[in-house]
């Protein structure tokens, strides 16, 4: 079936990559129609997995699109339009004409059954709403609302991003051995997979438990140097010291990088891993063939380059 995803935020590419990711990941044929910010539209057999995404907003079953204003010609019980648009000078009065052109039936403002989504981007695209990504769930998980939170805590979004990248199934073991606060082994504990994590220094792994145990999850944790991580694991995923606020105990970052990615050419044949800068890319090439990269500027002086690698 065609199927349209509201990507979430404006990190196209990474959004576009995690749906690549999820889709591969459980070996679902699929294909990517057109990308129209703020949606892509697809055909894949079904979108139920899309359920676990970070970083989209809600997925429909597509009705339409093109440059016109469609007649849908619908029948629909309590149902509402809901319209976003890329451009912000189309106003309410283009919700009255999708209406006026061929839906038929009862409105439901308040708590409708159907929910018909407009898109107006570079085309118009209409589709009957099949789920929604909740925010409130993400805002639970965000650092402000952790039990023990750092300035290195990663947005629970992109965390569920890089589970995602690394194409894995539920079940799938995962290890992240630069756990910190534990942010990647939640969001990769929630989506259903065995989560193995470590950290060098002992708070970190004692704020990973408690708030792990928040969300009512275990993972096996131990304090280590990442050289000193054993076992054989689907995927490393992880989001090292950038040598900035998190430290590395006197370590140059790109020994430290080195160190690890030897380590996990040891344990995995996967690896997905947020970086600071080329150089630090091309120490993993070393080991791995880079697939995907994803830069995500923070700030002026910071962007970080989400990686995937492969054997
Ligand atoms: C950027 S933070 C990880 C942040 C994490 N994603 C979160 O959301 O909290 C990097 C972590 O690497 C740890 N670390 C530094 N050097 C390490 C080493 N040699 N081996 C293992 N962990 C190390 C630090 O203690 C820190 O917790």
């Amino acid at each position: 079936m065609k199927l349209i995803v509201e990507l979430w935020g404006d990190i196209q590419n990474l959004s576009i990559g995690e749906i690549r990711g999820i889709f591969e990941g459980e070996e679902i044929p699929y294909k990517i129609i057109i990308e129209d910010y703020p949606i892509i539209l697809l055909e894949a057999e079904n979108g139920k997995f899309l359920q676990r995404a970070g970083l989209i907003r809600r997925v429909s079953q597509h009705l339409y699109s093109g440059r016109d204003i469609p007649r849908l010609n619908l029948y629909m019980e309590d149902y509402v339009i809901r319209v976003r648009r890329r451009e912000k000078n189309i106003g309410p009065k283009n919700i009255e004409r999708i209406r006026a052109k061929g839906i038929e039936g009862s409105v439901d403002l308040k708590n409708p059954k159907n929910v018909i989504r407009v898109y107006i981007a570079s085309n118009i695209h209409v589709g009957l709403e099949i789920f929604e990504v909740k925010s409130e769930e993400f805002e639970k998980r965000k650092a402000k609302n952790l039990p023990i939170s750092y300035p290195i805590t990663m947005h629970p979004r992109l965390a569920r991003a890089m589970v995602n990248l690394a194409r894995v199934k539920e079940g799938s073991k995962i290890i992240d051995p630069f756990c910190g606060t534990g942010s990647i082994l939640i969001e990769a504990g929630l989506m259903g997979m065995q989560i193995y994590g470590s950290d060098i220094d002992l708070r970190m792994i004692d704020a990973s438990e408690i708030n792990l145990r928040k969300f009512g999850l275990k993972a096996h944790l131990k304090v280590s140097d990442v050289g000193g991580i054993e076992g054989k694991y689907d995927a490393v995923v992880t989001d090292p010291p950038y040598g900035r606020s998190s430290s590395t105990k006197g370590e140059s970052i790109y020994s430290l990088y080195e160190r690890a990615f030897k380590k996990f050419s040891e344990i995995t044949e996967k690896v997905v891993i947020a970086l600071p800068d080329k150089r630090a890319i091309n120490i993993g090439e070393k080991y791995f063939h880079l697939r995907e990269v994803y830069p995500i500027r923070v700030h002026k002086s910071l962007t970080r380059y989400f990686s995937y690698y492969q054997k």
